[in-house]
């Protein structure tokens, strides 16, 4: 199947075996890129090691340690069958002793009168004393005792008749390839220093996309990202520039909105406000008075409009006590005689916009005042989100109506409450002020019996 990815066609491998494959590494890698790539690095090398170590190992040491500990094994053979066949004359002992050490590098002691020394514990660990046993037994076929626990040396002492012992004394190196371990290390080592070279690398290419990634977090979370350049690879720098780029389109477009209704707030207020000045120069008629409430409440909607346009502006974030801000909001409330219970675990401190979230919490905390007799304002701290939540004691809003009040204009209050209400604004604006700090809002069931507002920001 072939499908098209920006203008090209692309083949796809089959379904199957390379999709469950990917589904498999998808699910037990971790999740973070930097140790991805670690282990991207990493597994070849740790494979190609295990590989290599094995192979020379498994081969090449052990079957040349075999060959050398063999040949050593025929020797020892060779001097005892010649001493064996030869009469024993005086001298002869001495005679063997110095061939031995001259031609066959074995320092050999003949002991007369001497017998084995009880058997050492068996070394399970040790290659050169599995082989050695293993070729003295087969070729030398006498009662013996082998030493390798000094460091260098070889000790094998083979009871020939009784009371006669030949002790053969010999550099281990003789019996196996002993270069063998060294040769390991250095492959150890140097893939050591080649991944602590990649890990320095890869660190270096990776810190720029995670730059990345945190800037676009925190632009999302409404915050400035004013000290963020592209750096890195080519591609990373590319969607850097991009994203730079987009950010500056939306800041542009904020900033326009901010200043055609800066425009339209004014001229509409002048107009009102000569309208305002035209009545009152009317006499107190009816009709006037009419004519004179209209334009308040056209008035308020207009405040209320703007308000909800302009959102939370170019406000900027910046450190706030949290306790202090939900006091602030709970303060302007209690002026208009309601009483609040303000309840934050401090100290809390977090980085929002405080005149936006003052307004958000401000707007819930205005609806319960309006609805109950009974608030209650709280913030906590859940691991990495802040979460406020405005309790109150009224009459709640049913389940089904609680998606709908979020819209703008939206309201729920009956004809006799329509004029001490707003514009049906307050809750969408809320909403906005949370999302603009990456957060939300939603409501839920008060355990004050009426209905709670909970707003939660990430920090
Ligand atoms: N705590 C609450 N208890 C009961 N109903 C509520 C509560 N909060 C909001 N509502 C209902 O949701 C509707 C929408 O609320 P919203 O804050 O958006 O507008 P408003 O309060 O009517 O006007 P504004 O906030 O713009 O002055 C309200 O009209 C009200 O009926
Ligand atoms: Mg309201």
């Amino acid at each position: 199947m072939a499908t098209a990815i920006g203008g090209k066609a692309v083949r796809q491998v089959p379904y199957g075996l390379y999709v469950r494959f990917n589904r498999f590494l998808e699910r037990h890698l971790p999740a973070g890129l930097y140790p991805r790539s670690l282990i991207i690095v990493i597994a070849p090398v740790i494979l190609l090691q295990a590989i290599m170590a094995t192979v020379i190992l498994d081969h090449h040491w052990k079957k040349v340690s075999s060959i050398l500990s063999e040949s050593i094994a025929g020797e020892m053979a060779f001097v005892i069958a010649s001493y064996e066949a030869s009469p024993k004359t005086p001298g002869v002992v001495e005679q063997f002793e110095t061939f031995a050490s001259e031609h066959l590098e074995l320092d050999l002691e003949i002991q007369s009168g001497a017998s084995l020394p009880p058997p050492l514990p068996v070394r399970r660990f040790s290659m050169l004393n599995h082989q050695l046993t293993t070729n003295v037994e087969r070729m030398v076929d006498k009662p013996f005792r082998i030493d390798t626990a000094q460091s260098d040396m070889l000790d094998v002492r083979v009871l020939v008749e009784p009371g006669t012992v030949f002790r053969f004394v010999t550099r281990q190196k003789r019996a196996y390839a002993a270069n063998t371990p060294l040769f390991l290390w250095w492959l150890g080592g140097s893939s050591l220093v080649l991944l602590l070279v990649a890990i320095v690398f890869l660190r270096n290419q990776i810190r720029p996309i995670l730059q990345l990634a945190h800037a676009a977090q925190s632009f999302g979370m409404g915050r400035d990202v004013e000290e963020f350049r592209p750096r890195g690879a080519a591609e990373v720098k590319q969607a850097a520039a991009a994203f730079l780029k987009m950010k500056e389109r939306i800041e542009r477009h904020v900033e326009q909105r901010t200043a055609m209704l800066a425009g339209v707030s004014h001229d509409l207020r002048t107009v009102l406000t000569r309208f305002k000045l035209e009545l009152a120069l009317l006499d107190d008629v009816p009709q006037v008075q009419a004519l004179k409430s209209d334009v308040d409440e056209m008035q308020r909607m207009l405040e209320a409009y703007i308000a909800f346009v302009r959102g939370d502006g170019d406000e900027r974030t910046n450190e706030v006590d949290i306790a202090a801000l939900l006091d602030d909001v709970a303060h302007d409330l209690e002026r208009s005689g309601q009483s609040i219970v303000v309840d934050v675990e401090k100290p809390l401190l977090a980085s929002v916009k405080s005149d936006a979230l003052k307004r958000c919490i401000g707007n819930l905390a205005n609806n319960a005042a309006r609805h109950a007799a009974t608030v209650r304002l709280a913030a906590s701290r859940r691991d990495a989100h802040l979460v406020f939540t405005v309790d109150d004691d009224g009459p709640g809003i049913s389940l089904d109506q609680r998606e709908a009040v979020f819209r703008p204009f939206v309201r729920l209050d009956d004809a006799r409450n329509q004029d001490a209400g707003g514009g049906g604004l307050g809750l969408t604006i809320a909403r906005d002020i949370a999302h603009s700090h990456g957060g939300s809002v939603h409501l839920e069931d008060s355990p004050l019996g009426g209905l709670r507002a909970v707003v939660t920001i990430p920090v």
